[in-house]
C-alpha cells in the first residue's frame, strides 16, 4: 500500500503528502486558506443561485466540502456537492488532521459528519448541504449530470498531467450548466489554454497566499 503522510503548512493547517503522485493535497502555503480562497471565495460565493450543485474532482481530505457545508448553511443556498475521488483516505488517517482547530462548533460538526458519510450514497450533512462521496477514476468517467460549479482540485500538471488536458476539460464543459463555472488553483498556460480550447471564457484572479494567480472559467 503506497502511503499518505501529514504534513504541516505555512497557517498552521495539516496537508497530506501522497507518496504514489509525490504531490501534496493541498498548498504547503496553507491548506485552509488556499481551499477557502480558491474554491470557497472565488467558487462559492461567487454563484448567485438559491440552489447549486457542485462537482468535485479530487475529494481528498474532504476539506472543500467542510468549507462548503458550512458556508452553504450560513447563505441557506441548497447545495449538492458531488465528490469524486480514486483513493478515498482512511477514515483514521483523517481523523488525525488538525482541521478542528481552525474550524467553529457548527464547521466541526459538518467535517465529523463528511468524514464519515458513506460512500457512493448521497447523504444529508446539514439542512442546505447534500453530499455524494464517489470513488471513480474520472479519466474514464461518464459524466450524466449537469453543475453550476466545479472544483477542479486534482494534482499538479507537473504531477498529474493525464488529469489536466484539453480532454478533460471538453468532459467537464460538457458537464457545466450554462453560466456555471469552474475554478482551479493552477494558472500554467498549459491549463488556461486547454480550458479555452474546451470552449470556457477564462479569467485569471489573484491567487491564495503564496501563489501569483489562480482561474476562474465560465461556460
Ligand atoms: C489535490 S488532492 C485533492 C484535495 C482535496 N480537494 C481536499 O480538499 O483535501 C487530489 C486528489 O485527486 C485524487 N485523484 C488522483 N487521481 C484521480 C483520478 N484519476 N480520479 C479521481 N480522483 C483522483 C487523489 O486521490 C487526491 O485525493
Amino acid at each position: 500500500m503506497t502511503s499518505v503522510k501529514i504534513i504541516s503548512t505555512n497557517d498552521g493547517s495539516h496537508t497530506l503528502h501522497s507518496e504514489r503522485h509525490n504531490a501534496h493535497y493541498h498548498s504547503t502555503n496553507g491548506a485552509i486558506q488556499e481551499s477557502f480562497h480558491v474554491f470557497i471565495k472565488n467558487g462559492f460565493d461567487y454563484i448567485e443561485l438559491n440552489k447549486i450543485s457542485i462537482l468535485e474532482i479530487g475529494f481528498g481530505t474532504g476539506l472543500n466540502a467542510t468549507l462548503t457545508a458550512s458556508s452553504a448553511k450560513i447563505t441557506k443556498h441548497l447545495t449538492r456537492y458531488t465528490g469524486i475521488d480514486l483513493y478515498p483516505l482512511d477514515e483514521d488517517l483523517l481523523l488525525k488532521l488538525n482541521y478542528t482547530s481552525f474550524l467553529n462548533s457548527s464547521d466541526i460538526e459538518n467535517w465529523d459528519k463528511i468524514i464519515k458519510a458513506n460512500w457512493n450514497e448521497e447523504e444529508l450533512i446539514n439542512d442546505f448541504f447534500y453530499l455524494k462521496k464517489m470513488t471513480a477514476d474520472f479519466i474514464s468517467l461518464n459524466l450524466t449530470d449537469r453543475y453550476n460549479l466545479i472544483y477542479f482540485d486534482a494534482f499538479a500538471p507537473d504531477d498529474q498531467p493525464e488529469m489536466w488536458t484539453c480532454d478533460i476539460f471538453k468532459k467537464l464543459y460538457q458537464a457545466t450548466e450554462p453560466n456555471g463555472i469552474i475554478v482551479t488553483y493552477c494558472s500554467k498556460g498549459i491549463v488556461k489554454q486547454a480550458l479555452r480550447e474546451a470552449g470556457y471564457i477564462v479569467s485569471r484572479l489573484p491567487g491564495p497566499l503564496g501563489k501569483r494567480h489562480m482561474v476562474r472559467a465560465i461556460k
